[in-house]
């Protein structure tokens, strides 16, 4: 890997000054932190937990998957995983945790970092802003984060390599900044997260793509029950029959068949298929595997037990 050209630019000069800056931030912030206790439970659905605080339901989701609040089965026990429609959160947990997120007082200043390294102001678009919402990924850096430190203690043109760069947010936001990235990962899927969302485009060209395909798939679709009135069939009966055969003799995946209800098997096999004729095939995949975590059977925080539940 090539030398980097990076120039640090710690604010606090001595290192005196520095380790008694974080000393009275680690008092500071460790003095306000008392957790209010969570009894009584006050058990409720997500949707209910979503209602009371105006929140939703996707954000309960969000705190229990990064372990904010635990998940309860009705009657009150700390639960793993969920049967469908068993679980509750507790609101009094849920309400403890929103007022220190108020505060700007959750976890990380037990660890005595600097304050302004929170980002709980920063809203949902916000972290998810251009690029970073093309795919989500659950161990992604928040931009802003990225952007304080490449801002604190990097200059235009340095180069900036990120040896787990993940899905590529470092990079995205180096670039934006005007500096030289490079990444590497373990993971053949998340290199081509990064790569789609740091590649150059003829924007007209991948949006005209990307549309052509949805409406192909679109067609299909419609065409899976019967032709739209008035339409002559794409696909002739026994023309389609052997299409759908096809598509499922590429997919000898039993997760996949679990985990989606088969018409949407259908179309996600129908545009994987069509991907091949078009020029920005990577950015069609990534699009494609975004569309099929939104539409499986199964919800996010159950997937590693898909297979324990299809058994129940
Ligand atoms: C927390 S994520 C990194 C987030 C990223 N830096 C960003 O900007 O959003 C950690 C990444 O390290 C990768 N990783 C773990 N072990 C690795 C290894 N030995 N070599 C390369 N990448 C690795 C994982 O695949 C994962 O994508």
């Amino acid at each position: 890997m090539g030398a980097m050209k990076c120039k640090p630019q710690a604010p606090e000069k001595n290192t005196r000054t520095r380790k008694r800056v974080a000393r009275e931030t680690r008092a500071l912030y460790s003095a306000r932190t008392r957790v209010p206790s969570p009894t009584p439970l006050e058990l409720v659905t997500l949707e209910e937990a979503a209602r009371v605080v105006g929140k939703t339901p996707h954000n309960i989701r969000d705190y229990i998957q990064r372990g904010r609040i635990a998940k309860y089965s009705p009657e009150g026990q700390r639960i793993v995983r969920a049967h469908n429609g068993e679980l509750r959160v507790s609101l009094s947990e849920l309400r403890a945790f929103l007022s220190l997120v108020a505060q700007g007082n959750e976890r990380h200043h037990h660890a005595g970092l600097h304050p302004e390294l929170g980002f709980y102001n920063v809203p949902e678009r916000e972290r998810t802003k251009h690029v970073h919402r093309l795919h989500p990924y659950l161990g992604k850096f928040i931009p802003q984060l990225v952007e304080w430190f490449l801002t604190r203690y990097f200059e235009e043109d340095a180069v900036i390599l990120d040896p787990f760069m993940g899905s590529g947010t470092t990079l995205v936001q180096g670039n934006e900044l005007k500096m030289h990235t490079i990444g590497i990962d373990v993971s053949e899927f998340n290199c081509r997260i990064a790569r789609v969302k740091t590649a150059k485009y003829d924007v007209e060209k991948a949006r005209r793509e990307i549309l052509d395909a949805e409406r192909r798939v679109t067609q299909f679709s419609k065409q899976l029950t019967r032709a739209p009135d008035g339409q002559p069939p794409l696909f002739p009966e026994e023309k389609m029959e052997r299409l759908k055969e096809s598509l499922l003799a590429e997919c000898n995946s039993e997760y996949l068949r679990t985990w989606f209800a088969p018409r949407a098997l259908y179309e996600m096999l129908y545009y994987r298929r069509l991907i091949s004729q078009y020029e920005y095939q990577d950015l069609l995949r990534i699009v494609l595997s975004r569309a099929v975590r939104s539409s499986r059977l199964v919800p996010h925080y159950d997937l590693d037990h898909a297979a324990c539940r299809s058994e129940n």
